[in-house]
């Protein structure tokens, strides 16, 4: 590698020795990150190798409508005596059940879904609450609303000829009126608005 340094002329060959040892150095920065990012990948890949990347836990799809967590009247939002909000949905062609959630705003609310018959997914809005939906497994993940207001809820994995139609709604109350709506510990249903 040659550099011309024109106001160094005077000393050639000291810039060149300066800019050799530059060079060095970004070399031997550069070969640890590389060093580093291929050891991550050799340590994560042999890791999950032996152990699944997240917590996997499985639901049966034969008996899913008929008894457990998510037969139909338990589906939808709930405050548990904790204090924590949980919405369990299921996802089938070409439809959520229920087909539109209440949350509230700044609270954290847990997700736990599923799907009956192919891989379906969901994202809220442009929130970051995002899953796959796979058959025979329960997706479960934790998010809070910043703010109130009514998101579009679509299916973002291609599940047939229905997918495009496939979408439910989230409405995210204010923290208050939902806590206010959802004393008595049953189900929650959204209010036309
Ligand atoms: Cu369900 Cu696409």
């Amino acid at each position: 590698m040659n550099t011309t340094v024109t106001p160094a002329a005077a000393h050639p060959h000291g810039s060149e020795a300066v800019a050799i040892a530059a060079e060095r150095r970004w070399a031997i920065v550069v070969g640890v990150i590389i060093a580093l990012l291929v050891l991550m990948m050799v340590v994560t890949g042999l890791h999950w190798a032996a152990m699944p990347p997240s917590r996997v836990e499985t639901v049966d799809v034969n008996t899913l409508h008929l008894k457990g967590e998510f037969v139909e009247d338990n589906l939808g939002t709930t405050l548990g005596p904790d204090g924590k909000v949980m919405v369990r949905l299921i996802a089938q062609q070409y439809s959520f059940v229920p087909q539109c959630i209440v949350v509230p705003a700044g609270m954290p609310v847990t997700f736990r879904a599923t799907a009956t018959d192919a891989i379906h997914g969901f994202v809220v809005g442009t929130t970051n609450a995002n899953t796959m939906l796979i058959p025979g497994f329960v997706a479960t993940f934790t998010t809070s609303f910043r703010r109130t207001g009514e998101h579009l809820m679509p299916c973002h994995e291609y599940c047939g000829t229905g997918h495009e139609a496939m979408w439910a709604r989230v409405q995210v109350l204010p923290a208050p009126e939902f806590l206010a709506r959802a004393r008595g510990g049953e189900r929650l249903d959204c209010v036309p608005r």
